[in-house]
């Protein structure tokens, strides 16, 4: 048990669950969420804090972990009014496990430095289950010092925690992981499609394509049997995947590399969206290929 006080802003799908982990570890101090009445709860069934600014979340703590949809909701809580910054006190550690843009990232971690504190980069790879088991990867991008620091809390919630590289290199990192996974999920859509339209069981799809098929993998097993169910029940919302093949679109750009695969998923995602799927499991994509 170490003494470190963590405080925990953005109590979504994988937040909660984090802080919950570090709450039972003894670790969490307090908890801020823009819509309040989850930090309500979380301290009314948890026994901490809910701040009402991330600005005195920041003050109440030395390690503050964010959790937070997108570029946006990183700056908001980060460097809004009101926010982390302006309660940060020198020699704070900042781990924002969200993953968004890389160059936003570096760009806040320039400005917490220059207060005296560090920030780094730690996006997941694993669901809310996988959280709930401790099983996460993070991918961390920042000093070696903020590294080993970040890695004495992220211990409690994690099971591999990886130092990629200097500020930034934990989300290019989860980006090519997410690249692969948007569009490996638009193939699983399309193949349990096929299927049906070949005449097979459903049980036959689901065993080839989670226990027999050399191409099967952690993710055929959570989401196939979701596409054959249409239980679409969120555990990574069709919006965030949407969003991080809109970032990995934008890098790939800027550098002039073809990613044809993820470009096309992204549109897809982007259809998905427009059919109001915004808020299901990324699974629910495989309607877009349902003939209407
Ligand atoms: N779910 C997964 O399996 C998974 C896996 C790996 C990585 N991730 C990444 O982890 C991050 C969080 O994912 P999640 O599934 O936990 O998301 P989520 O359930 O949608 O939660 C998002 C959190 O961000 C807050 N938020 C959104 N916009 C905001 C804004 N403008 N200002 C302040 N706060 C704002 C929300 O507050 P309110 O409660 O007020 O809406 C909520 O606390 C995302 O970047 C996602 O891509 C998710």
């Amino acid at each position: 048990m170490t003494n470190i006080r963590v405080g925990l802003a953005g109590l979504g799908v994988m937040g909660w669950r984090i802080a919950k982990n570090l709450r039972d570890a003894g670790l969490l101090i307090g908890v801020y969420n823009r819509t309040f009445d989850k930090a309500l709860r979380f301290s009314r069934e948890f026994g901490v804090e809910a701040f009402k600014t991330p600005s005195e979340l920041a003050r109440a703590s030395d390690v503050i972990i964010t959790m937070l949809s997108d570029d946006e909701a990183v700056r908001n809580v980060i460097a809004g009014s009101d926010g982390v910054l302006s309660g940060l006190r020198p020699g704070s550690l900042v781990i924002d496990m969200s993953t968004i843009s890389p160059s936003v990232s570096i760009e806040l971690a320039n400005t917490i430095k220059s207060r005296g504190s560090e920030m780094v980069d730690a996006p997941v790879i694993g669901t809310s289950i996988a959280v709930e088991r401790k099983e996460i990867v993070v991918l961390v991008g920042g000093s070696d010092e903020a590294f080993n620091r970040a890695r004495e809390v992220l211990q409690y919630t994690a099971k591999t925690i990886v130092h990629v590289g200097p500020n930034g290199y934990g989300l290019y990192a989860k980006l090519i992981n997410n690249a692969l996974l948007g569009s490996y999920v638009v193939a699983l859509a399309e193949v349990v499609q096929l299927g049906k339209a070949f005449g097979l069981n459903d049980s036959v799809i689901l065993d080839v394509l989670t226990k027999l098929s050399s191409a099967r993998s952690p993710t055929s097993e959570l989401k196939v049997p979701k596409m054959l169910s249409g239980d679409y029940s969120v555990q990574f919302a069709l919006k965030h995947m949407r969003k991080d093949l809109d970032i990995v679109n934008r890098e790939a750009s800027i550098r002039g590399v073809p990613i044809p695969m993820a470009s096309l998923a992204l549109q897809l995602y982007r259809i998905a969206e427009r059919m109001g799927l915004s808020e299901e499991d990324f699974a629910a994509v495989l309607k877009v290929l349902v003939k209407q």
